[in-house]
């Protein structure tokens, strides 16, 4: 590239386009690049403040890899700076805002995909973390998953069980009038896909007992 021509380029970046700027987060898209950056929180002390964000970006990262190579959709993505995080932009919709407004069969594939995903993703030991339907996006017949800063591994049933209550919940707030239908779809999937499904059902029943007699 010769010096004139990246003059050129650096006059005219690339426009950037704010998507969200979130209690978390800033993100931005600047073409087929969907840009996330954690931000300074005030009330946090600065070193902890700094520790936070740069270890939520690298278990992000790390997750979002994880997971694809388990065969789950998710953005290609690399740490840009400690803070940064660069991926590629899903150019679909929010599983939260189309989930309400589907018809029936359409409405029952969603919900199938979702208990496609969440089966592969416990069968690979990944507790996703923040389970809702705004990490969801649909692409086509795909069904892309995001947002895995509060993310880990692990085999334990309790982990998987709470990923999968707050996913209930979610649902339950988000959807309710159609969640009875959407839930039942989801779990019928979730234990056709992933074989220790049972143990965490039961699990999960018993969560639900302890918030509900608290
Ligand atoms: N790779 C992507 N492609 C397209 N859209 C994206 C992508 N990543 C994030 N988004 C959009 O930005 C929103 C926020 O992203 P994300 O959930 O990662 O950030 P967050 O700070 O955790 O936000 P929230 O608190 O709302 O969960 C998503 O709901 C989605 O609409
Ligand atoms: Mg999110």
């Amino acid at each position: 590239m010769n010096f004139f021509f990246k003059h050129d380029a650096e006059l005219n970046p690339m426009p950037k386009e704010i998507i969200q700027r979130g209690a978390e987060a800033v993100l931005y898209r600047e073409g087929d690049v969907l840009v996330k950056e954690r931000v300074k929180k005030g009330y946090r002390l600065p070193e902890l403040d700094d520790e936070i964000r740069r270890r939520r970006t690298k278990r992000e990262a790390k997750l979002l890899e994880t997971a694809r190579r388990a065969g789950i959709h998710t953005p290609d993505a690399d740490i840009a700076d400690k803070h940064v995080i660069r991926m590629d932009f899903i150019d679909g919709n929010r599983v939260k805002d189309m989930l309400n407004g589907m018809k029936g069969p359409d409405q029952k594939k969603a919900a199938v995909k979702i208990g496609e995903m969440v089966a592969a993703l416990h069968s690979a030991n990944i507790i996703h973390g923040d389970l809702t339907t705004s990490n969801m996006i649909l692409k086509g017949n795909d069904l892309y998953v995001i947002d895995f800063g509060l993310g880990k591994v692990s085999h334990k049933v309790e982990d998987k069980a709470t990923d999968l209550f707050l996913l209930y919940e979610a649902i339950l707030s988000t959807h309710f009038e159609i969640s009875e239908a959407v839930w039942k779809n989801i779990i019928n999937t979730y234990m056709q896909k992933y074989s220790t499904a049972a143990q965490v059902m039961q699990r999960f029943e018993s969560i639900g007992k302890r918030r509900r007699y608290k």
